[in-house]
């Protein structure tokens, strides 16, 4: 008998329960092999696999031999952001129940962009967001969207602004940012259409914290040269060392001068899990915007970023455009609002159930629990540094990050850096951990960022352990 066109597509109910039995094998063994792999794998930057390089398949392969291409050697190049030792970049691993609900959302595969199309599951994703909104303290008239990370909900958050405050000439606007920001508000203003020599980078204090009075300084000065000061972003968690900036000043600096208020807590803003984290980022209430990393701060998998606005409805001014083809399923009513019209993105997957899933099936107190330990660890850790007597601690954990440096004697600057740097390759080179360098006020430092739900005290110690090690090994023995 002739198979019917495009058979291939719908594997019969026996071959999916095969192909989910190989892959959740794959999957299993993979997730057992973490613990005792390596953080960072080093490739040759100028290779690549050069299955990677031949050309589109006429026909299938395989699913057995994809998966081991894949898990086998795809998956174990370069560094291991799901690794427990994974201490570098602000990453957190990934937790399956999220991963989990993915393949479910790719399997039914519906439409959330309107709420027309898929109701509950747009409802699903819009809770996901009023938790977020309620967590942040925002009243009841804001919303927000589910983005695909910190750097959409930048972007959103400029453009939102642009809208309310500035119309449609924009060649005067300035925005405010220490100069600690993530460099995706300055990318955000870029492609915005702003231009880039009218974002200040505000001085930041020693804990490098912007400083407000030199925020304050700077709107002044640029007000009597007739710009227009319109969005300030203060920054709830820097990348550099976690520094969170005072937001209850930043407010009201924003509310004198009549500046948009965003706040970027891609990294901290969701330790307002933590009574700790709520104290810190006291004044993210009085924001216009906040962007949020679930992928980040709540250990999802990548792809999971939010932007929340105190009132959805400027949101929707500056991201709704109409059009008869989906006039019938965008006509929402007086319900919720569809997702479509609240960022640049139509089409996209259901990103609410990876958040909804884990946080129903585990609960909040789960989350609290694991970034009250990370706190704690990074504070473990800076003790432990604080006992090494060349180390010197550059930047204090104010949330899950501490940065130091080794201050060899008699070292210039610029030898000190370069040793610094060895060190962080030897703590990299032993695979155990994975740390990153930065740097801060012009010289190197080494970070240490503990937000990956895997690293719990052995890993810690173990990185303690790599760290003494390594200042022996490039700065000799007792350093
Ligand atoms: C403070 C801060 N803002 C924004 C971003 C950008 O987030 P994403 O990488 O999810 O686009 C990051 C990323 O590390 C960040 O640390």
């Amino acid at each position: 008998m002739k198979q019917r066109r495009g058979a291939d597509l719908e594997p019969s109910s026996e071959a999916v329960r095969t192909m989910l039995a190989a892959a959740t094998e794959r999957i299993v063994r993979h997730l057992e092999a973490l613990p005792a792999a390596p953080a960072s794998v080093d490739v040759p930057l100028s290779t690549i696999d050069p299955i990677l390089t031949a050309g589109l398949p006429e026909t299938g392969e395989r699913l057995e031999d994809l998966l081991d291409l894949i898990f086998d050697r795809f998956v174990p190049q370069g560094v291991d952001t799901a690794s427990p030792g994974c201490l570098s970049y602000i990453n957190s691993g990934g937790i399956f129940h999220a991963a989990l609900a993915d393949l479910i959302t790719a399997t039914t595969n519906r439409y959330v962009a309107y709420r027309a199309a898929a109701p509950a599951l747009a409802d699903l994703e819009a809770q996901v967001i009023r938790w977020f909104c309620d967590l942040a303290g925002l009243p009841p008239s804001s919303g927000g969207v589910l983005l695909s990370g910190g750097s959409m909900a930048s972007l959103t958050a400029i453009v939102t602004a642009r809208r309310e405050r500035l119309g449609s000439r924009f060649d005067t606007a300035t925005i405010y940012a220490s100069d600690q920001m993530h460099h995706s508000i300055l990318k955000s203003a870029m492609i915005a259409g702003l231009s880039l020599d009218n974002v200040r980078a505000i001085p930041t204090d020693e804990t490098f914290r912007m400083r407000a009075d030199e925020l304050e300084a700077a709107i002044t000065r640029d007000k009597a040269q007739g710009l227009t000061p319109f969005f300030v972003a203060g920054t709830a968690g820097t990348t550099n060392t976690g520094a969170i900036d005072d937001l209850e000043a930043v407010a009201a600096i924003a509310r004198r001068h009549h500046l948009w208020f965003h706040v970027d807590g891609s990294y901290g803003g969701l330790f307002l899990l933590t009574g700790r984290g709520r104290g810190a980022l006291k004044g993210i209430e009085h924001a216009d915007t906040i962007a949020l990393d679930p992928h980040k701060t709540l250990f999802i998998p990548y792809g999971s970023g939010c932007l929340l606005a105190r009132d959805v409805k400027a949101m929707l001014r500056a991201h709704t455009i109409h059009s008869e083809y989906i006039a019938t399923i965008a006509a929402t009513g007086d319900s919720a609002p569809n997702f479509a019209d609240l960022s640049v993105e139509q089409t996209r997957e259901g990103r609410g159930l990876r958040i909804w899933l884990p946080l129903k099936l585990l609960g909040a107190g789960t989350f609290r629990e694991a970034l009250d330990e990370k706190l704690d660890l990074a504070r473990s850790i800076t003790n432990a540094l604080e006992a090494i007597p060349t180390i010197e601690i550059v930047a204090r954990p104010q949330l899950s990050i501490v940065a130091f440096r080794a201050s060899p004697a008699g070292a210039t600057d610029e030898r000190a850096d370069a040793l610094n740097e060895a060190i962080l390759t030897a703590v990299n080179r032993r695979g155990r951990v994975h740390l990153s360098g930065t740097t801060l006020r012009g010289r190197f430092a080494i970070r240490v960022c503990v937000l990956s739900f895997r690293a719990h005290e052995a890993r810690i110690e173990a990185c303690i352990e790599d760290i003494r090690a390594a200042v022996d090994e490039v700065l000799g023995a007792g350093g």
